[in-house]
């Protein structure tokens, strides 16, 4: 399946890139009684990233990609998490599937759980099957799912409960898939904006019990939800969401984020968190960032 859409490109413009320079670390003002928690995660080398189709706004392939640049930003992001303490741990990306480098649409794990992906797109179909192999040969209970769903891409642990988007890519009776094998509550979130077209763009987990958004991507009935649940939630406006801002990893006390993202960053350390700021512009051409690349490994 092949989708053409009318929608607006956003701007992906590529910044130069290289492994050294793209990096900025601030520690100011960090919140001593903010703690780290261990993170474990999955990533896949974007080996055979490019854009052959359009599956999502972001994606124009007229545009050239180099994987060599992918690489390489990648790396950084892989030594960034490394040097922060996480078990980083690895799948082999598999020639053909371009966008197997977005680890986080791989599944869903908690608990020892991991509830399997069930993509959207033809292109991406194949990837369920290799990451459910992967979490069977790594020590997790493998749920085959019935319903479409993109994994950790439309699913976010926050104060105990499942944030769960659709709209675009998951399916609604994949939240109830997720009821029944996880016992957390799973609050089910519609997403409207197509530049927003997984939850992890439109949202950021901050720590255990905050989260930073994009009002607008939501709508109304899940903003009212979102304001009930996160009085104090960090909102992230539009320009930096538009650079994938929100699509951001952290540990409690650190984030990762995209560079170009600087409201984001400045309201992350007004809060007390610390910032690293990568350049992931050229995965930024297949519509994904930093935690598209990150699929976190709950045993
Ligand atoms: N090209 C990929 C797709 O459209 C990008 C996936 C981004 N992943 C994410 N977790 N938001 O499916």
């Amino acid at each position: 399946m092949h989708q053409e859409t009318t929608a607006a490109r956003p701007e992906t413009t590529a910044h130069t890139a290289t492994t050294a320079h793209t990096e900025t670390m601030t520690s100011a003002a960090t919140d001593p009684t903010r703690t780290p928690v261990h993170k474990t995660v999955l990533m896949c080398r974007p080996e055979h990233f490019t854009v052959t189709s359009t599956i999502n706004v972001w994606m124009d392939p007229s545009k050239p990609t180099r994987t060599d640049v992918a690489l390489a930003q990648w790396q950084t992001l892989h030594d960034a998490y490394t040097r922060l303490g996480y078990d980083v741990e690895l799948i082999d990306p598999i020639d053909g599937l371009d966008d197997m480098v977005y680890a986080a649409n791989g599944g869903f794990t908690l608990d020892g759980k991991a509830y399997g992906a069930k993509f959207t797109y033809a292109e991406r179909i194949p990837e369920g099957p290799a990451y459910m192999e992967w979490f069977g040969a790594n020590g997790f209970e493998v749920h085959e799912p019935e319903h479409v769903n993109e994994g950790e891409g439309d699913m976010l642990l926050s104060a105990g409960a499942i944030l769960a988007g659709h709209g675009f890519r998951t399916s609604l009776d994949s939240h109830d898939e997720l009821r029944g094998i996880f016992d957390r509550e799973v609050v089910s979130l519609r997403l409207v904006d197509p530049r927003f077209y997984h939850l992890d763009t439109a949202m950021a987990i901050l720590d255990g019990d905050n989260i930073a958004y994009l009002p607008a991507a939501f709508d109304d009935a899940g903003r009212a939800e979102l304001e009930r649940r996160y009085p104090d939630a960090i909102l992230v406006d539009e320009a930096d969401a538009s650079v994938l801002g929100l699509n951001s990893f952290g540990d409690g006390r650190t984030m990762v984020i995209a560079q170009r993202a600087t409201g984001f960053e400045r309201q992350l350390r007004s809060r007390g968190y610390e910032t690293i700021g990568l350049d992931l512009s050229e995965l930024l051409l297949g519509g994904g960032g930093i935690k598209c690349c990150t699929l976190e490994l709950r045993r």
